[in-house]
Order: structure tokens, then C-alpha cells, then sequence
């Protein structure tokens, strides 16, 4: 059985400050919750702080993006090995908004996804087809596409111990979350392709999230799906009742 896999993507948002108010919050919140991966991913500069503040807690640490080289002259960037000593285990990699505001490849994101597994983080790929592509009809070539070239030369062991986020276009920070039928739909594509392409054992263990406006009112829906594995939550993160009610799979009695 997959663990349900459940983050937080601040993006832009929270300071340092916010951040530990937040996490101490969040984690008396989820602390009974003992069947879901919980993870949080503030910017870079409050990793620390939120890492401290999580210490002893079910809440992991995540960043938000990586560069794949381990040290340089790479202004503004950041490294596996300098997240995970800030006290992140995971990294989110090839977000739709890394990959349209910041010119991202599928080729970056492969280097990416490389550099964090050999500098020890889990790293979430993110795929998903943009609007105009859905509109067009090209959601699973799209899809194809990001995950062949994501995942090329990575072995069974490890897909198997990453996740991948699937983030329709139109669904994220629209409101307009794809139906629970067709995120199931989407990712039995997407464990079909990793099965063809990785294997059976790596299809099985690798966590398909879903991400685009999830809220603690259609949370349990989109995760009662068989190969919807957990959420990558942007906007509804960002207040710590309702991600704790989203990571309870919207069960708000779950939540102290
Ligand atoms: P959203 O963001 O939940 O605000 O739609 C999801 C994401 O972009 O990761």
C-alpha cells in the first residue's frame, strides 16, 4: 500500500516568522494523523526556521525548487546538499510555474530530479499539460512527454521512492479543480506509462499527487481515488486549519 503523500506549497509566500507561527500551529493540528506523509514547503530562506520549528513532529521539510550541481558560481541558486543540511528531506522539481515563468526543460527537471535523489531528498516531479495544451487535446502526450524525459536514466529503486505531482492546466490557483474522475483518469495514464517504461515495482510504489485548487471541501473525493496518492496544495496551505483538514482528507474531526 502507498503512504498518502500531502504538501504544502507556499511559493511566494510567508516570512520566517509567519513560517514558525504557522508550523507550531499546524503541528499540534495533524499530530494524531499517523496515515499520511505530511510536508511543508515555505521558500528557501525560512527551511531552518521551519525545519526547528518542526523538529520531533510527523511535518517534513521541503524546498521549493534545487539546482543540480552541488556548488559554483551559480548566482541565486541553491543545492541538494545545502537543503537537506537546512533540514529538508524532500524538493519539489519542475513546478508549472518553474517550468512557464522561469523557462524550465523537461531537461532541467531530469538534472533536478538527478541531483536531488543523489543529494538524498525525495524529489516531487511535477507534470501537467498547460490550458491551451488541454484545450488543444494534447493533456497525455504532454504528460508522456514530461514523464519519459523526467524520469530518463533513473533506475526501479529510484521511481519508486519518489512522487510525482500532477497539476492539470486551469485547475491551480483557479478554483476550478478537474473532477475526482478525471484526476483518476489522468494518473492511471500516468502508472500506466511508468509500468510500460520503469516496471510493475516502481508503478505500484511510486505516489501520484494531484494539485489544482484542492480544498478541505473536495480533498477526501480527490483522494478516495486508487491512483490518486495525496495533494500538492498551494493556496488553501497557507491557513494551517485547512491543510490540516485537507491532509485528514477533509475530514475536519480528524483535526484538534
Ligand atoms: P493551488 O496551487 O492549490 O493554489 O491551485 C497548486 C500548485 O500550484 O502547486
Amino acid at each position: 500500500m502507498r503512504t498518502p503523500l500531502v504538501a504544502a506549497n507556499w511559493k511566494m509566500y510567508k516570512t520566517v516568522r509567519e513560517t514558525v507561527v504557522y508550523i507550531k500551529e499546524f503541528r499540534s493540528l495533524v499530530k494524531d494523523v499517523d496515515d499520511v506523509e505530511i510536508v511543508v514547503a515555505p521558500p528557501f530562506v525560512s527551511i531552518a526556521a521551519a525545519a526547528e520549528a518542526a523538529r520531533a513532529s510527523n511535518v517534513a521539510i521541503a524546498g521549493q525548487d534545487l539546482y543540480w550541481e552541488k556548488e559554483g558560481a551559480f548566482t541565486g541558486e541553491v543545492s541538494a546538499g545545502m537543503l537537506r543540511e537546512a533540514g529538508a528531506g524532500l524538493v519539489i522539481v519542475g513546478h508549472s510555474e518553474r517550468r512557464a515563468k522561469f523557462a524550465e526543460t523537461d531537461r532541467d527537471v531530469n538534472r533536478k530530479v538527478k541531483a536531488a535523489i543523489d543529494g538524498g531528498l525525495v524529489p516531487i516531479m511535477c507534470v501537467g499539460e498547460t490550458l491551451e495544451e488541454r484545450e488543444s487535446g494534447q493533456t497525455l502526450a504532454v504528460l508522456d512527454r514530461q514523464i519519459s524525459a523526467g524520469l530518463e536514466g533513473r533506475t526501479v529503486d529510484q521511481v519508486s521512492s519518489i512522487a510525482i505531482a500532477d497539476e492539470p492546466g486551469g485547475a491551480r490557483g483557479t478554483g476550478r479543480t478537474a473532477t475526482a474522475a478525471q484526476a483518476q483518469e489522468a494518473h492511471a495514464h500516468i502508472r500506466g506509462r511508468v509500468r510500460e517504461w520503469v516496471g510493475s515495482a516502481a508503478a505500484d510504489a511510486v505516489r501520484i499527487m494531484y494539485g489544482g485548487s484542492v480544498k478541505p471541501a473536495n480533498a477526501r473525493e480527490l483522494m478516495s481515488r486508487p491512483d490518486v496518492d495525496g495533494a500538492l496544495v498551494g493556496g488553501a496551505s497557507l491557513d494551517p486549519r485547512a491543510f490540516a483538514e485537507i491532509v485528514a482528507g477533509g475530514r475536519p474531526g480528524a483535526v484538534k
